[in-house]
């Protein structure tokens, strides 16, 4: 039990990265309210694991964000992975979608964290683990402009809050996954021209040949979630089959 009587919070979790890391977090002792906007999904996480408590929450609006931590005392850790992949390069990414991603992909970052933070520093200890992607300042990717430039920016995020709270007892660190088997890529897969040249493009730029499956993320999410990592903070952590290499 790598977690026990832990209380966390993970959001996006009603499929995908998500999910896996909220039912990891149950099995090992987690007391884990698993958020999202999709409702029905979450209720089937609720199914997989009785013991894991769900609310429907859109990580980006602020009165709801403000309304559920409202009716929480303490928050042990917090997993963001709320995030939404924009398709195109600069000039396919009119005002609204630019706006958008940073919306998904960053003010809920902020939000998600700056309504945590003060429940943590009263008690001069927590950790906040953000879904990042290597596809950010590590790595520039065709036709993913503004969701590079978000996750680049979630990467100083997680620097910057590090920076700051170290001294409070907090800390913050990323995961940086490559291409990972979740709904949500299987929808951009059924998105391309050719669905079939496209899963075989985005499995062959994993060097390793294969797609990462979420569980694997939930594994490195449960070593920053837990008191094992206690010496790591503002790290970026990659978990990519060698795309980067
Ligand atoms: N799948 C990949 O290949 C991959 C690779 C690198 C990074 N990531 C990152 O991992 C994270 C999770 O991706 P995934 O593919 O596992 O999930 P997904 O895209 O399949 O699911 C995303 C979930 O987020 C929820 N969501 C969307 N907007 C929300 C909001 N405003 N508030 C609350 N919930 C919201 C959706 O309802 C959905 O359940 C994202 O941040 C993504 O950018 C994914």
């Amino acid at each position: 039990m790598r977690l026990e009587n832990k209380k966390i919070i993970v959001t996006a979790a009603a499929q995908g990265i998500g999910r896996a890391t909220a039912l990891k977090f149950a099995s090992e002792g987690a007391n884990v309210i698993a958020t999202d906007i999709n409702e029905q999904k979450l209720e089937e996480i609720k199914s997989l694991n009785p013991s894991i408590e769900i609310a429907k929450l859109d990580s980006t609006n602020k009165e709801e964000v403000e309304n559920f931590y409202a009716k929480i005392d303490n928050i042990d850790v917090l997993f963001h992975a709320v995030g939404f992949v924009h398709h195109g390069a600069l000039l396919d990414c009119d005002t609204d979608e630019f706006h958008n991603s940073i919306n998904i992909n960053i003010f809920s970052a902020y939000l998600m964290t700056h309504t945590a933070l003060p429940k943590m520093l009263k008690k001069k200890k927590g950790n906040i683990v953000i879904v990042s992607s290597a596809a950010s300042s590590v790595k520039g990717v065709p036709n993913r402009f503004i969701y590079t430039t978000t996750k680049a920016a979630l990467n100083g995020f997680v620097k910057s809050v590090a920076a700051d709270y170290i001294k409070d007892g907090i800390r913050c660190n990323a995961i940086l996954p490559g291409t990972v088997e979740t709904p949500s890529w299987e929808g951009r897969v059924q998105m391309a021209d050719d669905p079939e040249q496209a899963r075989k493009d985005f499995i062959a730029r994993q060097a390793m040949g294969r797609l990462a499956q979420p569980e694997e993320i939930a594994s490195m999410a449960l070593y920053l979630a837990s008191d094992e990592s206690d010496f790591v903070t503002g790290t970026l952590n990659l978990i990519d089959g060698g795309w980067t290499l």
